[in-house]
């Protein structure tokens, strides 16, 4: 019998979740005790689990092995009777949230720092989901948070590492460890969704080409299995397709800075028809036509506009939920159609009572982010598949696709800056300094734009009323223009200022214009406004998307 142990511990002040999770340096989930009374604070604020399941997993960036061990050992000594963990200690965001669903699990607990870089040096993270298999909400993460200010035990079991590297049935005292396929659960479930064999046979005919850059990162296996093995897809479609503790040293965000690969390939003069993108853990997704990319908005409105066209969407849609700073492209398409659409705070914790209650099916962020009510989290290979359906269907070229959604709905151009590392001081000025001056920016002018409104946006949960206040600085234009200021929920180095540029265009002929240029003017307005440049000593942004 394996003993359990109670250590002595001191509280860490630092232990906040944020947009997603606790994200900090390794070297900070080093400390002695540190990740330990994380994961006790999340123990400790969760009532009812003893003898139920718990999913573990992550996307295997470095001290995933270490945490999931931890992990194991804790979730046996507080009383779980049994932890499903994928091989290796490794499971995408979304494919837990498909595991915790469909297992009925009391929740999971997930390793990541998303897209993040990682290594010794770089990002880790954790975060709790719920038994939805989405994340957890913020009164979860306020008593998790409360909780580890005051925490002085936790509780481990003494006993020897069980191996992850291979399937099968172990036991952890009393607890059950099952580990499991990271894969085969998820690849059902988007069997259920898209038309396999139609995809099949595009690759077949050799109609259709495509490029996915896993980025080293989780999805590798996921899209080997999905893209080359079932749907029968060229090996060599996936590149970067072996997940790395840090990533190939790489950043593994997909976007068009960093996927630099993906992005010289699709910009190419022999480029495949379709290019995408996933994240460190799996849950974002860029996709790319030849020569074209696609705003993640745009891809929400899009996909939500030929939802009935895929299988496991035939039935419509209920409804479409955006993030505050995604463009208002989604909105037309729930307006054409006459259902709900929904605008959020920031993070995908917000969608998961809207879609518990059958209120939205899709919804997206501007942030690379998509999903649906598949599962509770954004889902970056989902995404990939939706686009691949949409072409099957279609026959067009991403690019005809999305220019004749423009055509039909308008285009909202957008644009997101953002300015990395920032002085938090310096930033958190900057928010507090256009926070104050709401009442007197309202009717003022600034060439051909005019402010309607300036607020920080607050949100009332339709469905528990919880009240979210202070999620962005809007400035909103009279002819429906917006800027939104908003500090970042997930950085670990300094602030992350993030602008966020939008501007509707009816007139088709204009609407091939590059955004940077057709957003000139509000760039401009946006550094009058803010002085953002000029008081953190930057010339331009870090990352244009
Ligand atoms: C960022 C994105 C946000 C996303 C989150 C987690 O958060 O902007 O949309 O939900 O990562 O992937 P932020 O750093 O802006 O707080
Ligand atoms: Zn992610």
């Amino acid at each position: 019998m394996s003993a359990i142990k109670t250590i002595s511990s001191t509280p860490f002040s630092d232990q906040k979740p944020g947009t997603s999770g606790l994200r900090k340096k390794v070297t900070v989930f080093q400390r002695e005790h540190y990740l330990e009374n994380f994961v006790q604070s999340i123990f400790d604020s969760l009532e009812g689990f003893t003898g139920e399941t718990l999913v573990v997993g992550g996307d295997g960036r470095y001290y995933n092995d270490v945490a999931v061990h931890t992990i194991l050992k804790m979730a046996a000594a507080n009383g779980f009777g049994r932890v499903l963990v994928g091989q290796s200690g490794l499971l995408s965001t979304p494919a837990a949230s498909c595991i915790i669903r469909k297992y009925n699990a009391f929740g999971g607990i997930i390793l990541s720092a998303s897209h993040n870089p990682g290594g010794p040096d770089g990002d880790f993270g954790i975060k709790y989901n719920i038994g939805n298999g989405g994340p957890a909400p913020e009164k979860y993460t306020e008593a998790m948070f409360q909780r580890s200010k005051e925490i002085n035990t936790y509780k481990i079991l003494d006993a020897e590492n069980i191996d992850l590297n291979a399937q099968g049935r172990y036991t952890l005292g009393d607890m059950l460890v099952e580990v499991i396929d990271p894969v085969t659960d998820y690849a059902e479930l988007m069997e259920e969704l898209f038309d396999f064999p139609k995809l099949k046979s595009m690759f077949r005919s050799g109609s259709f080409s495509m490029c996915f850059d896993a980025m080293h990162a989780i999805t590798g296996p996921y899209a080997k299995q999905i893209l080359e093995e079932q749907l029968g897809a060229p090996e060599g479609t996936v590149i970067n397709g072996v997940p790395l503790p840090d990533f190939g040293g790489g950043h593994p965000d997909p976007n068009l800075a960093y996927a630099k690969e993906l992005v010289e390939t699709m910009n190419g003069i022999s480029a495949p028809d379709f290019g995408a993108a996933s994240d460190g853990d799996g849950d974002r997704n860029m996709v790319l036509g030849k020569r074209f990319f696609v705003t993640p908005s745009d891809s929400l409105a899009i996909m939500a506009a030929n939802a009935h066209r895929i299988k496991g969407y035939k039935k419509g849609i209920t409804g479409i939920a955006r993030s505050m700073p995604t463009s208002a492209a989604a909105d037309r398409v729930a307006e054409r159609l006459g259902i709900n659409s929904f605008e959020t705070p920031t993070g995908w914790k917000f969608f998961g009572n809207l879609l518990d209650a059958g209120q939205c099916t899709l919804c997206g962020e501007e942030s690379f982010g998509t999903g649906s009510d598949h599962v509770r989290e954004k889902d970056g290979l989902w995404a990939v598949l939706f686009w691949m359906n949409i072409i099957a269907e279609r026959h067009q070229s991403v690019e005809e696709i999305v220019t004749e959604h423009w055509k039909s709905y308008g285009r909202n151009v957008y644009s997101r800056h953002d300015y990395d590392a920032v002085d938090a001081t310096v930033a958190g000025d900057i928010i507090d300094n256009l926070r104050s001056r709401f009442v007197s920016l309202m009717g003022h002018g600034f060439g051909a734009y005019c402010i309607e409104k300036a607020d920080d946006f607050s949100y009332t949960d339709p469905i528990d009323k919880s009240v979210s206040k202070n999620q962005g600085i809007r400035i909103l234009f009279t002819d429906g223009s917006r800027i939104i200021f908003r500090l970042s929920g997930t950085g670990t180095e300094g602030a992350t200022v993030r602008i966020y540029l939008e501007k509707f265009e009816p007139n088709e002929a204009l609407q091939n214009i590059d955004a940077q240029e057709a957003l000139a003017d509000l760039i401009d307005i946006a550094e009058e406004l803010s002085g953002l440049k000029a008081k953190s000593g930057r010339s331009g942004p870090t990352v244009i998307t």
